[in-house]
């Protein structure tokens, strides 16, 4: 089980000093690229990443939301971002090329599901993936309220892994909190991103919100 941070909601007022708290607390860094056409919003570019990649001290997985995401491989990869992830209907004619990219310089490829896909439609690149994400929000923004029919998805995925010996890592992301982990952890996820509703809103300091993440976390405990 890891603790995945979403870098789009650290504040930035307060980098340095976040991410050495950062460091010490999550298992990767959860870093949501958007282009403000795949959804409506941006967030972090290529740039501050590069500008942040000395301080990250965990694995960074890169989640793209953009249309043309071959667009930013390359320099991903330059970047040293452990894991891509892709959202499926992004990567329809030309998986396999990523796929190749990715593997050949030895990292990671994961596959998105929004909320409407279904894990069915991963039944040519299954074996292929290292992770998937299942949405439990529409992406696009943090603080979203947690879509419940999701669950069910990461059961099915579970036992899929389970009955066919997959090695893809479960991920959950959108609206993971003190209210839905247990849920999400009995249904089969293995890997949370933590955005606002699941750290960074939850103390009137970093230090405060961390210790209260330990407290409801069972394998981020001590
Ligand atoms: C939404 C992003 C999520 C988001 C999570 O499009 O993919 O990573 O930052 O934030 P919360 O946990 O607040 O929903
Ligand atoms: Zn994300």
């Amino acid at each position: 089980m890891k603790v995945s941070t979403s870098i789009m909601c650290v504040d930035f007022g307060r980098m340095a000093q976040d991410l050495a708290l950062l460091n010490e607390f999550t298992d990767a860094y959860h870093w949501d690229i958007m282009d403000g056409h795949y959804v409506p919003n941006l967030a972090l570019n290529l740039d501050m990443i590069a500008s942040l990649r000395d301080d990250l001290k965990q694995p960074i997985h890169a989640h793209l939301m953009v249309t043309r995401p071959q667009d930013y491989v390359q320099q991903l990869l330059e970047l040293g971002v452990e894991e891509i992830t892709f959202h499926l209907d992004t990567v329809n004619a030309q998986f396999f090329r990523l796929r190749n990219l990715i593997k050949d310089a030895g990292r990671k490829i994961g596959i998105v599901l929004n909320p409407v896909e279904r894990p069915a439609d991963l039944e040519y690149i299954i074996d292929e993936l290292d992770s998937i994400t299942v949405m439990t929000v529409d992406p696009g923004f943090a603080g979203q309220p947690f879509i419940q029919g999701m669950v069910k998805k990461i059961a099915q995925l579970q036992d899929l892994k389970q009955r066919k010996g997959y090695t893809y890592e479960i991920e959950v992301d959108g609206g993971v909190n003190q209210r839905t982990l247990a849920m999400l952890m009995e249904a089969g996820a293995e890997r949370f991103v933590l955005g606002s509703s699941g750290l960074f809103n939850l103390g009137s300091t970093l230090e405060e919100s961390i210790a209260i993440a330990r407290s409801y976390i069972p394998f981020k405990q001590g």
